[in-house]
C-alpha cells in the first residue's frame, strides 16, 4: 500500500498519446466517449473530494514533465501511457520516482491489452506502478480514483 499524505486536493489524471481523439479513434476498441466526457464522469466522481486535474499529450517529455510535477507537489496520479506504456523506459523511469516518493502511480487501459495484440502484451511501466486497472473503459479511470480517495480519507 502506498504511504500518500492524509489529504488531497488534486488528482492528476495524465494520458497519453492519441487519447485526445478518444470518442472518435476505433470506437469499437475505446468506447464512444471524449475525453472530456471523461473529465466530466471523473469530476462528479470526486465531487467534494479532490478536484480532477486531466491532461492529455502526445509528447513523452511534457508527460514525463508532468510526473515530475506529480513528485514536486505531491500528487497522487491515474496515468494512461498508450502506446508509451510498451516501451518508453523514460516514462518508466519518471512513473518509478512517483511511486518512490510514497505517492499513488494507478496505470490504467480502457481497452484490455492482453486481449490484444502481441506487442500490448507488455507494460514497462506495471512494475513501478502501485497498480494496474485494464479493459473497463472508463471503468478503470473510476476504480483507480475510488483507490486514490479511499486512500486519502
Ligand atoms: C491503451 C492501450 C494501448 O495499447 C494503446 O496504445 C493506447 C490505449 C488503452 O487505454 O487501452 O493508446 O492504453
Amino acid at each position: 500500500m502506498s504511504s500518500a499524505p492524509a489529504t488531497t486536493a488534486t488528482v492528476l489524471v495524465l494520458n497519453g498519446p492519441n487519447l485526445g481523439r478518444l470518442g472518435s479513434r476505433e470506437p469499437d476498441v475505446y468506447g464512444t466517449g471524449s475525453l472530456e466526457d471523461l473529465r466530466g464522469v471523473l469530476e462528479a466522481d470526486a465531487a467534494g473530494l479532490a478536484a480532477i486535474d486531466l491532461r492529455q499529450t502526445n509528447d513523452e517529455a511534457e508527460l514525463i514533465g508532468w510526473l515530475h510535477e506529480a513528485v514536486d507537489a505531491e500528487l497522487p496520479v491515474i496515468l494512461n501511457p498508450a502506446a508509451f506504456t510498451h516501451y518508453s523506459y523514460a516514462l518508466r523511469d519518471a512513473a518509478a520516482l512517483v511511486t518512490k516518493a510514497g505517492l499513488p502511480l494507478l496505470e490504467v487501459h480502457l481497452s484490455n491489452p492482453h486481449a490484444r495484440e502481441e506487442f500490448r502484451h507488455t507494460s514497462v511501466i506495471s512494475a513501478v506502478a502501485t497498480g494496474v486497472i485494464a479493459g473497463l473503459g472508463f471503468g478503470s479511470y473510476r476504480l483507480a480514483l475510488a483507490h486514490v480517495l479511499g486512500s486519502y480519507r
